[in-house]
C-alpha cells in the first residue's frame, strides 16, 4: 500500500511533473543482448537503451517483471493451432480487388493527426489513458449497428488500457484468433517519468494504429465475413518494456487461446530508402513472415525487403515470446529509418502516406486470407 502510495505520488522538479517512484522502481528486465534478465531500476533499463541509440545503435529491452517464464518450444495447445503455411493458397483474390480499392489513405492521414495532436500517449499519464479510450469509440464508431463485433478495454497494472476490437468469427474453427495491432502508447526519451512529456508519435506509432482502424473499417464496409475470428488491438505500454502486449499474449497462452497469426504495424508512415517494406527476421515466426512476402508479391506488389531489430523491438516480440506466430512489417530499413522517433519531432509532416498505403493493403490482404478456413 506504502509502495504504491509512494509510487503514484508526483513532484515538481524543475518544471516538470514526475511520477516519483516509478523510474526508481526495480524491474525485471530482460536486455535482449544475450545476457540473463535482471533486476535494475527502470531508470538504468533506459539509460541503457538511449545511450545504444544515440550512439547509432538500437537497443530496448523488455520488462519482464510478473510475467511467467515458458519453456520453449511451447507445449500444449498453441502449437497445435499452427497453420500449414507453405501448402496454403491464397483465394481471396476477388474479395481483394473488390476491397482494396475501398482503403483511404486519407482516413489514415487523419487519425494520425487526431492522435498526435495529444499532448502525449505516455502509458502512466492521463493523455494516454484518453487516447486509448478514444481509440475504443473510434472501433464502437466504425462498428455500430453490427452485433457480431465486441469492443474492450483490456486493463494493466497501470493507467493505460489497451484496446480489443473483435468480429466474430463465423465457421467451425471459430475459436481460432487471426490479430493486427500496433501500439498506441508513446514517448519523449528526454522526459522518462514525466507526465506533462510532449510526445506527439507521428510515426511512432500513432501511424500503425490508424493503419489497423483503417484495416476494421474496410472489413466491415466490405460485408466480410470471416470464418475465423478477427482481432484488432492497440498495445499499451510498449515503449517501456512492451508491458501490453505482453499481458495479453501470456493470458492468452494461460487460457489457451488458439492465435494462428499475428501481424504487428509499428511504424508505417516514414519512406526510408530502398525498399517499401521491411520485414523484421527476428522474434517472428519465419513461415508467416514468407507468407506475408507473397502477399505482398500478389496483392501490394510494392518493394520489399527484411532486415533485423537485433533485439525484442517491438510487441510481436511479446507474441513471439508466448509461442504464437508473428509477423513485422516496418517502414524502412534500421539504417534509413525516422530518427525522429521518441522526440518532439515525431510529427505527421515527416510522413508519407502513399508509402503508409502499402501497409494498409498488405493488412486487409493478411485479415482477409488467414481468416478463412
Ligand atoms: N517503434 C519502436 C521500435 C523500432 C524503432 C523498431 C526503430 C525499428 C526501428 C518501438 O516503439 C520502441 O521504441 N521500442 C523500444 C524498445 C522497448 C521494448 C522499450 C526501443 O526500440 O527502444
Ligand atoms: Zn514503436
Amino acid at each position: 500500500m506504502r509502495g504504491s502510495l509512494i509510487a503514484f505520488a508526483s513532484v515538481f522538479i524543475s518544471g516538470i511533473v514526475f511520477a516519483a517512484g516509478e523510474m526508481d522502481e526495480f524491474r525485471l528486465i530482460d536486455r535482449g543482448d544475450g545476457s540473463p534478465p535482471r533486476m535494475m531500476r527502470l531508470r538504468d533499463a533506459f539509460s541503457f537503451s538511449k545511450t545504444a541509440h544515440e550512439a547509432g545503435r538500437c537497443a530496448g529491452f523488455m520488462d519482464l517483471t510478473g510475467q511467467p517464464t515458458f519453456t520453449s518450444p511451447a507445449p500444449f495447445a498453441v502449437e497445435s493451432f499452427k497453420l500449414n503455411l507453405e501448402d496454403r493458397p491464397l483465394t481471396q483474390g476477388l474479395y481483394l480487388d473488390s476491397s482494396l480499392p475501398l482503403i483511404d489513405a486519407s482516413r489514415v492521414s487523419d487519425t494520425v493527426k487526431e492522435l498526435s495532436a495529444n499532448r502525449n500517449r505516455y502509458y502512466r499519464s492521463e493523455y494516454g489513458v484518453q487516447a486509448a479510450k478514444w481509440i475504443a469509440e473510434r472501433f464502437k464508431g466504425l462498428s455500430r449497428n453490427r452485433n457480431d463485433v465486441k469492443v474492450e478495454l483490456f486493463s494493466h497494472s497501470f493507467e493505460q488500457p489497451s484496446v480489443i476490437a473483435s468480429i466474430a468469427g463465423q465457421g467451425p474453427h471459430r475459436n481460432e484468433i487471426v490479430v493486427i495491432g500496433g501500439h498506441e502508447d508513446s514517448i519523449n526519451q528526454s522526459a522518462f517519468g514525466s507526465r506533462e512529456m510532449h510526445a506527439p508519435g507521428a510515426d511512432d506509432n500513432a501511424s500503425g494504429v490508424a493503419t489497423v482502424l483503417e484495416v476494421f473499417r474496410v472489413i466491415l464496409e466490405s460485408g466480410f465475413k470471416p470464418d475465423r475470428t478477427l482481432m484488432f488491438m492497440t498495445y499499451a505500454g510498449e515503449e517501456v518494456g512492451l508491458l501490453g502486449s505482453q499481458d495479453i499474449a501470456n493470458r492468452f497462452r494461460k487460457e489457451g487461446k488458439s492465435v494462428v497469426a499475428v501481424m504487428q504495424l509499428d511504424m508505417t508512415g516514414f519512406p526510408g530508402a530502398g525498399n517499401q517494406v521491411v520485414f523484421m527476421t527476428d522474434n517472428v515466426s519465419p513461415e508467416l513472415t514468407k507468407f506475408s512476402q507473397k502477399l505482398m508479391d500478389t496483392y501490394v506488389r510494392v518493394r520489399w525487403g527484411t532486415d533485423r531489430c537485433g533485439y525484442a523491438c517491438s510487441d510481436h516480440a511479446s507474441w513471439n515470446r508466448a509461442g504464437y506466430s508473428a509477423v513485422m512489417p516496418f517502414e524502412a530499413t534500421m539504417s534509413t529509418d525516422n530518427k525522429d522517433i521518441h522526440t518532439t519531432r515525431d510529427l505527421i509532416g515527416k510522413l508519407d502516406f502513399n508509402h503508409g498505403l502499402a501497409f494498409m493493403k498488405l493488412g486487409l490482404a493478411f485479415m482477409s486470407e488467414l481468416s478463412m478456413e
